[in-house]
């Protein structure tokens, strides 16, 4: 058995390469591997030269950026001074999981590929370049993808005498073992409760060892809870998009950040769909359990409270109102049946469908292309639902994962307090209710005066969101003094009011601003403090309203119109240039339009000015911060 063993290595960001990660062990589960599955910061990457056998999983964020959690790894497999074949004795697989929507498609995935088979590796299967934008979703290469490996696999570890692969149909073992506690006289124990709730505790350090460490850097496992200051729409009432500029309250925080940092939030479900989660399983929202370990290779989930209690778990950690994945149908299906001819027989044939490869299509009409989510797919399978056991809940439910946001605030200029800029998401598909961003409606619905706040020992209503900080992709130049030239339509404005304002509060100037929205009454949010900048000499505004003339007008055309400044700027005093916003095609467009500035005021032929642009990018002094 033991040259049997199995490395399964993943860097998820929003969960779906742990998702993959987790398939691939039941499924090598299932073919007697012995198998272990860990974030790549979570291994000892110094051991990865006494492996055997390794498949790595990985995600490309942003702009071409590996994960958060496979960032040390990754970093420590570049150091130069590693012996090139150091990893000789290593056979590996590597599948990327990309969207080919951003530029930098799978491009952590090939790189890995790379420096691995640089150290010696010796790949046992193709490259898997998967794509979140085919239609059918990552599942469209990861299904052959993971059906090859095996065939290859198993020709090179055959299965031990005696043994056969585990029939699909066998339920796999929980993640983890739960015991339940009794409840106190049916209430709730405000001890766990508590722990949830109340402004600068440590959740995970409460979890294991009942001692907060307040001073501690807040991090994923330590948030910081901060207060909610205001979340002021920022767009007028009647324009169909709502923008809020929230402000927490750091103070005490240990939290430290510079202009381009980012801030992570971790959301909570609102309270109707929890509500409706609880009764739909039937569910006691009161009931205490401890969490406890089935298998000594997966560690339990470092921030739930133990015990804790079933409403905690669903308001807090489980992802009740994300699209389902794949594995969701398959695990859903052992738990599904009843007599032949029975609803409960009818629903089980309907996930077995959706499990085949037949079925795929379908799958993805039913869910990802409207957007379908978990608790309404649970709504079509009642009599599954009800019986579902509760350890399953965390096989079967991503936890909810925290989400990124460029700081919008200033250190200086806003002491203690944290800004972001955030739009509501809210938008509709062929269902009846429109689809709701868990996070941004939480923050926007948050009202200062709610029941459900709790109270501080003034009596004042309080409420925190858990947070923490970390670096952007975005960094300013430490000189004060080095012009920067600033291209943030909509939302992309906000790493740009953290460093006009940081700028301006030390009264240097050399600032170019060019915002973008619809129209100057409805979504031109911020406006009076560029007013202020721009009077006191400190900032250059240049603003694209895009709907509120026939023609459409955006921040490139106003580019290519200040070329003359911007090409100054750039070539006389070193300015540095930036583009922050939405991912589709603004940040190319913006690129290009550079490009034709300094090819027409540089008097350059295009390939000069492309190659002038990518000289800009080596040296940092063209940088992009992208989202979706
Ligand atoms: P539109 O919605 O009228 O097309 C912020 O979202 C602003 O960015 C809006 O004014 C939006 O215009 C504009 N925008 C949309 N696509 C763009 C692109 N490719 N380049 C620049 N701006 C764009």
């Amino acid at each position: 058995m033991e040259e049997r063993r199995l490395l399964v290595l993943y860097g998820s960001q929003t969960g779906t390469a742990h998702d993959v990660a987790d398939r691939i062990t039941r499924e090598a589960k299932r073919r007697h591997f012995a198998i272990r599955t860990l974030p790549m910061d979570e291994y000892n990457v110094t051991s990865l030269i006494h492996e055997r056998l390794a498949i790595f999983v990985c995600s490309t964020t942003g702009q071409g950026d590996p994960p958060d959690n496979m960032r040390m790894f990754w970093k420590f497999l570049l150091r130069r001074d590693l012996p090139s074949a150091s990893l000789s004795g290593l056979q590996f697989a590597v599948l990327g999981l990309g969207d080919s929507s951003y530029q930098k498609f799978n491009v952590v995935g090939k790189r890995l590929q790379k420096r691995i088979e640089q150290l010696g590796g010796q790949t046992i299967h193709d490259l898997g370049l998967a794509d979140d934008q085919h239609d059918l979703g990552v599942d469209a290469v990861v299904t052959p993808w993971l059906s090859k490996l095996w065939d290859t696999l198993l020709e090179m570890y055959p299965l031990p005498p005696g043994q056969e692969i585990i029939a699909s149909d066998v339920c796999p073992p929980s993640k983890y073992k739960i015991h339940f506690l009794d409840t106190q006289n049916g209430h709730i124990d405000h001890s766990v409760q508590s722990q949830s709730l109340s402004s600068g505790s440590n959740i995970a350090a409460d979890a294991q060892s009942n001692q907060p460490v307040a001073s501690a850097t807040p991090s994923s496992l330590c948030p910081f809870h901060a207060r909610l200051i205001s979340n002021l729409r920022v767009t007028h009432p009647e324009h169909f998009q709502d923008v809020r500029l929230i402000k927490l309250d750091i103070t005490g925080s240990a939290i430290s950040y510079s202009p381009g940092d980012v801030v992570m939030i971790q959301p909570q479900n609102s309270p109707d769909t929890v509500d409706e989660f609880i009764s739909m399983l039937n569910l006691d929202p009161h009931r205490r359990f401890k969490l406890q370990q089935n298998d000594p290779d997966v560690p339990l989930p470092p921030h739930i409270p133990n015990p804790c209690t079933t409403r905690w778990l669903v308001t807090h950690y489980l992802d009740i109102n994300s699209v389902p994945r794949r594995s969701f149908f398959e695990l859903l299906w052992y738990h599904a049946g009843g007599e032949p001819d029975s609803d409960a027989e009818l629903e089980k044939e309907k996930l077995a469908e959706f499990c085949t490869a037949q079925g795929q299509e379908e799958l993805y009409n039913y869910c990802n292309r409207v957007k379908r989510n978990i608790r309404e797919v649970l709504q079509d399978f009642t009599q599954t639902c009800a019986r579902i056991p509760f350890e399953y809940l965390f096989d079967l439910i991503p936890p909810l994962q925290p989400r990124a946001f460029s700081i919008a605030s200033s250190p200086s200029a806003h002491p203690d307090q944290l800004h972001i800029l955030m739009a509501v998401v809210r938008y509709r598909t062929k269902l009846h209710l429109p689809r709701l961003g868990v996070c941004s409606n939480w923050l926007a619905n948050i009202n200062l005066e709610d029941e459900d706040t709790e109270s501080n020992a003034g009596g004042e209503k309080v409420t925190t969101v858990p947070i923490w900080v970390k670096r952007g992709t975005i960094r300013f130049p430490s000189d004060p003094n080095v012009p920067l030239i600033m291209v943030g339509p909509g939302t992309g404005l906000a790493p740009f009011r953290s460093a006009i304002h940081e700028r301006c509060t030390g009264d240097k100037g050399g600032l170019v601003l060019f915002f973008g929205c619809r129209s100057e009454s409805k979504d031109f949010f911020c406006a009076d403090e560029w007013k202020h900048f721009t009077q006191e000499g400190l900032l250059k505004l240049s603003t694209a309203f895009s709907r509120d003339q026939e023609e459409k007008i955006y921040v490139q055309h106003r580019i290519r119109e200040q070329g003359a400044l911007l090409w100054k700027m750039i070539h006389e005093q070193n300015a540095y240039f930036y583009i922050a916003g939405n991912a589709k095609s603004m940040p190319d467009d913006v690129k290009e339009a550079l490009t034709d500035v300094i090819n027409k005021h540089g008097a350059m032929t295009e390939t000069e000015a492309t190659l002038y642009v990518q000289q800009l990018e080596k040296s940092r002094r063209f940088q992009v911060e992208a989202w979706s």
